[in-house]
């Protein structure tokens, strides 16, 4: 039955007609509960009460179904925005981005461009930027692009899905760009010829990948709600004397609040995810797949309306 939920919410996340009809309708159906708000001046006050609370934050600009040279750049605007946002009122956030939100499905040359603009205001605002992971169709693009880019700019990361198969050969192939990796399980519906598809398989080869990108030495997100994987990665830390400025915990909003802050007290670095935007539907509906029980949560802020 949960797989049934599961496909059923990927299959919602996908659906570009329900995105635009959510986009439309506004901000509801509890969307709150995962997402900050529809634009980056809202969202800056949830950033700097989650800095006050002790949290780094990174914020990311949903877009969705970018179909037009406009919209790219329009997303890319945005993106700037909110660097400066960040900038402006000193908050302590890195920005997070979709590639495809930026033209990766309409030209090279757009998106470059559009990646370069975002890169450019970072580097003079000091906002870092990462690359977030979608399907495995745009995986080789997105790590081509990420490393063409982190030839150019240091502050650029990007995300890698223990979920595929050959993950460890893409953490292997990246150590030589001293990068910034975002480890994650992997969110998307993926086939049994790339993806594992047994949860105990990913688990076991998120483990693996993280000893692999920390014994490397490289700076470590470890993006993950699992007490079992955030145990493992203290495990790791005490074996083998690694700091704690080399890695950090990450988490999504509105998720596990209790297990964001008791790391906190224990002196970790958890940043926060942090999505907002008008295009919030496929988001929820990603979270949802994740975890059907948080259709409850969904219920309560429809009856809230
Ligand atoms: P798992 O799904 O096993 O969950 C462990 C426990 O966490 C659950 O038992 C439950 O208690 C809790 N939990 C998990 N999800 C929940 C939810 N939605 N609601 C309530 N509780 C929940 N993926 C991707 O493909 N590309 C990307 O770029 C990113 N980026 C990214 C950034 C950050 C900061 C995070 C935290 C995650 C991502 N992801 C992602 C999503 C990731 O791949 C994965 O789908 C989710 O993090 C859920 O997996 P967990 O590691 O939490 O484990």
């Amino acid at each position: 039955m949960e797989q049934i939920m599961r496909n059923f919410f990927l299959f919602l996340s996908n659906n570009k007609t329900l995105t635009k009809a959510a986009k439309k309708y506004g901000f509801r159906f509890g969307a709150s509960r995962f997402v900050a708000g529809v634009n980056i001046n809202e969202t800056a006050k949830k950033i700097k009460a989650l800095n006050h609370q002790g949290f780094v934050v990174t914020v990311d600009h949903l877009g969705e179904f970018i179909d037009s040279e406009t919209e790219a750049k329009q997303s890319a605007q945005e993106c700037i925005k909110a660097i400066k946002v960040i900038a402006e009122e000193q908050l302590q956030s890195e920005l997070s981005l979709k590639l495809t939100s930026l033209g990766l499905d309409i030209s090279d040359e757009l998106v470059m461009e559009n990646m370069r603009d975002i890169l450019q205001a970072g580097k003079a605002h000091d906002v870092t930027v990462t690359i977030d992971m979608e399907d495995y169709a745009r995986l080789d693009k997105t790590l081509h692009i990420f490393k063409t880019l982190k030839q150019e700019y240091d502050n650029i990361g990007t995300v890698l899905q223990a979920y595929l198969y050959r993950v460890e050969e893409d953490v292997s192939a990246l150590n030589d760009y001293n990068p910034y990796l975002r480890l994650v399980k992997g969110a998307y519906k993926e086939s049994a010829t790339v993806a594992f598809p047994d949860k105990a398989d990913v688990d076991q080869n998120y483990k693996k990948i993280i000893k692999q990108n920390l014994l490397y030495g490289n700076y470590t997100a470890i993006a993950t709600h699992d007490d079992e994987i955030i145990a493992y990665t203290k495990e790791l830390e005490q074996a083998h004397d690694i700091p704690r400025e080399q890695f950090e915990f990450q988490m999504l909003y509105g998720i596990r609040l209790e297990l964001q802050e008791r790391l906190l007290n224990e002196g970790y670095k958890v940043r926060i995810y942090l999505p907002y935007g008008e295009d919030w539907f496929g988001y929820n509906m990603r979270r949802l797949a994740e975890r059907p029980a948080n259709v409850a949560f969904v219920l309560k802020g429809i009856l809230k309306k």
